[in-house]
């Protein structure tokens, strides 16, 4: 196939050079993007009188066919194309002779390429914002079966206080909800200010209309800079940033299904549609989805990190290093988007084992600061009653008993202001119950955050 560029240069390039220098077995995939583009820049030039109305038309209904025909599978794609630009411009040249040579009027590759991309991330956003709410919805339906199953709460890995299951997956939940408003937030910016028109890096001396092409396509306007226009990646950076930090909050939670998968702690039981057996040791049962995805969030980092690296020091304006962009930030969508497919039924499917929770949340003394509270509450200092606490739990554990198992004497002989509703304030269930400070462990903080993620979620 002809370059593009064939003219000053025969456009002959060595067999490697042009297997380098060729992007189509990346950016054919925003095909639909390219056509769009080229409609709303032809309806432009026609309006404007930078062609006539006839040859708009002619290229409005040309660049229709292909599209048509791309959809329905009846035009491949020639793999020999340079790019996807050179591609869509050569067959509307093709069908339509000199008139499809006038497409590329005050357009220039660069700013092309600037407008498909963000056409093609902003449906990415789209897409990945409904997988997103998908495992929100998931988070919430396995919390409110499970409002009432106590857990230890964890620091430090070391059982600390006692919560519900379905506040420990909340939590999760409200890392979710964040990632949602970051792709929302680098989508509105990233469709603010549309490049179609920046042209090469300079504008163009034809009288063409910005703000038409950017209202058709979506666009809040048009950027201001032309050499802006043309060079600026930031959105890719930003997208596979909430990107990498969605992926971080997805592996925070693979790994706690895989420790809660453990036979040390036989929490949770995922389902055998995410789960795998080992070729040899026929016991096993694996939590392979769970360890893919932490595994994966190392890959899409690397994708912001090729993109920092590759933007680094890059002059004004465009440079070919940046055909690296699309690579990394489409590999980041992509993976995350298989995560977050597998992510919302491997959680909805999973079984819990709350009886195991319970038995874990009884040892490691986690209603140790409710005791001290409870002495704090009966005018104790705090220091002091944390001290005298310290105290029984060590005598406690020399025992091999908990704290609900000493009797009221035993309790007097370390204070005489202990009486028997002790006993009540240190229960499991009385410790989650009263944690009702705003945002607390308690029903209620748990039914406010279930109403806010129905509310993020669309549930
Ligand atoms: N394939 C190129 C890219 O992805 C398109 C822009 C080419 N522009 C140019 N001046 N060679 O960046």
């Amino acid at each position: 196939m002809e370059k593009l560029w064939t003219g000053r240069s025969s456009g002959a390039l060595d067999e490697y050079a042009d297997k380098l220098n060729s992007s189509i077995g990346i950016d054919s995939r925003m095909y639909k993007e390219d056509i769009a583009g080229s409609v709303a820049h032809a309806g432009m030039l026609a309006k404007c009188g930078i062609i006539s109305s006839e040859e708009g038309a002619q290229l409005i209904e040309g660049l229709g066919g292909i599209l048509a025909d791309l959809d329905a599978g009846t035009l491949k794609i020639d793999p020999a194309a340079e790019d996807i630009h050179s591609f869509v411009e050569a067959e509307l040249t093709a069908r339509l002779g000199d008139v499809g040579k006038k497409l590329h009027t005050a357009r220039s590759r660069n700013d092309q390429v600037a407008l498909d991309t963000r056409l093609y991330l902003k449906g990415e956003c789209e897409k990945t914002a409904v997988l997103i709410k998908d495992v929100i919805s998931a988070l919430c339906h396995v919390a409110e079966a499970n409002e009432t199953t106590i857990m230890p709460g964890y620091t430090h890995l070391q059982r600390a206080q006692p919560v519900t299951f379905a506040h420990h997956l909340l939590a999760y939940g409200m890392m979710l909800a964040r990632d949602l408003g970051r792709l929302e937030d680098a989508k509105a910016r990233m469709m603010g200010a549309c490049p179609l028109g920046s042209a090469a890096l300079a504008g163009t001396t034809h009288p063409i209309d910005r703000a038409m092409t950017a209202a058709a396509l979506g666009f809040e306007t048009y950027c201001l800079n032309s050499m802006d226009g043309v060079s600026d990646r930031d959105h890719c950076v930003e997208l596979c940033a909430a990107l990498s930090v969605l992926m971080m909050h997805l592996s925070r939670l693979s790994e706690e299904l895989i420790l809660w998968s453990s036979w040390e702690f036989k929490f949770i039981e995922l389902s055998d549609q995410f789960t795998t057996g080992s070729s040899i040791m026929p016991q096993k049962k694996n939590s392979d989805m769970a360890e893919l995805v932490r595994g994966k969030t190392g890959r899409v980092y690397g994708d912001l990190t090729t993109l920092l690296v590759m933007l680094k020091g890059l002059p004004l304006a465009y440079n070919k290093d940046m055909q690296e962009d699309k690579e990394a930030v489409f590999d980041a969508f992509d993976t995350a988007k298989l995560c977050l497919a597998v992510f919302a039924p491997m959680i909805a499917t999973m079984k819990v084992n709350a009886g195991n929770m319970l038995n874990a949340a009884k040892g490691g003394f986690i209603n140790a600061t409710d005791l001290a509270d409870y002495l704090a509450k009966k005018g104790v200092p705090f220091r002091t009653a944390y001290k005298l606490t310290g105290q029984i739990v060590a005598a406690c554990a020399a025992d091999g008993k908990a704290l609900e198992d000493l009797t009221l004497e035993e309790y007097k002989a370390y204070s005489d202001v202990f009486e028997a509703d002790l006993y009540e304030e240190i229960s499991l269930q009385t410790c989650v119950a009263k944690r009702v400070s705003a945002g607390g462990a308690s029903p209620a903080n748990i039914a406010a955050q279930l109403e806010y993620l129905r509310g993020v979620s669309d549930d």
